[in-house]
């Protein structure tokens, strides 16, 4: 049960009208905090990793974390690479036992990205590996794909009918005016827009840039389609922030295991309360 694809969690959820969280770790120690989190809740979990982490500690370690911590518990958890534009990280990512895949192809026209998208579907149909694909330009940075203000865009509603029709998704990331990062003004979200894109498509849709978004746009979003709530920068800040101000209240100390257990009861007390919020609790 606990090692699973984002598939039926995502059916599920879709279904039930909320969603699954989808936390971006950076080591061990948040992978601990984001899956205690879910057993503490009792809720389907979404282990996500950037390029950029796995190219950090290698396919390997990861994948060991994972299966020793989802292992030995009864929620449902899946692994996800975030945004990938690259085929062989991709192929690596499958066979070394991730159960879900991002392809990012979104900056290429229309075509290119149906054939990209269609191309990892096929190395991840055979392995029952579950793939999400987006469409237009998300604002910020994730990973070290950049977007400028000026050239996000939203994603347009017949053409992202258009796409799911040609390529089998299992979770589809439309740009619908969230941005990766820190917010710097009020987020113009788009949900007349998401509205259509989740009836046209009938997927799951996966909302982007969930730090610092508001609990009334979270469940807005969820209400209208999306079963799939990324958080990244929120891990970055309470990774870093929990083990700083502990050491700032214990100058003295050099006892790094009491500020990595600082580190991870501040990450697990956020990714907490998004679940509880997200409306996962209790859906494992
Ligand atoms: P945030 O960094 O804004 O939480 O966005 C996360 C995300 O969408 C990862 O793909």
């Amino acid at each position: 049960m606990a090692i699973v694809n984002m598939r039926e969690m995502l059916q599920q959820a879709s279904r039930g009208s909320y969603a699954v969280g989808a936390f971006n770790i950076l080591d061990y120690n948040s992978m601990r905090a984001v899956i205690d989190a879910a057993v503490e809740c009792s809720a389907p979990v979404i282990i996500q990793t950037s390029v950029k982490t796995v190219l950090f500690w290698g396919y390997e370690p990861i994948i060991q974390w994972y299966r020793q911590l989802a292992g030995t518990v009864s929620i449902p958890i899946a692994i996800h690479l975030d945004h990938c534009k690259d085929l062989s990280v991709i192929r690596d990512c499958i066979d070394h036992g991730w159960t879900s895949v991002m392809i990012d192809a979104s900056s290429k026209p229309f075509e290119e990205n149906l054939a990209l998208t269609q191309k990892v579907v096929g190395m991840a149909g055979p392995e029952d590996i579950t793939v999400e694909a987006e469409m237009g330009a998300i604002v910020g940075v994730e990973d070290d794909i950049h977007v400028k203000q000026q050239d996000a865009h939203l994603a347009d509603v017949e053409e992202a009918e258009r796409f799911c029709e040609q390529v089998s998704l299992d979770c589809f990331a439309p740009a619908i005016g969230t941005a990766h990062g820190v917010y710097k003004g009020e987020p113009k979200i788009a949900f007349d827009r998401l509205q259509q894109i989740a009836q046209g498509t009938c997927l799951p849709l996966a909302l982007h840039g969930g730090t610092g978004l508001s609990d009334e746009v979270f469940l807005r979003c969820i209400s209208l389609g999306c079963a799939k709530v990324n958080i990244s920068t929120q891990l970055k800040y309470a990774h870093i922030d929990g083990f700083v101000d502990y050491y700032r209240s214990n100058d003295k100390e050099y006892n790094p295991l009491k500020n990595l257990a600082a580190q991870y009861e501040r990450l697990k007390e956020g990714i907490v309360k998004n679940i509880q919020l997200f409306g996962s609790a209790g859906k494992a």
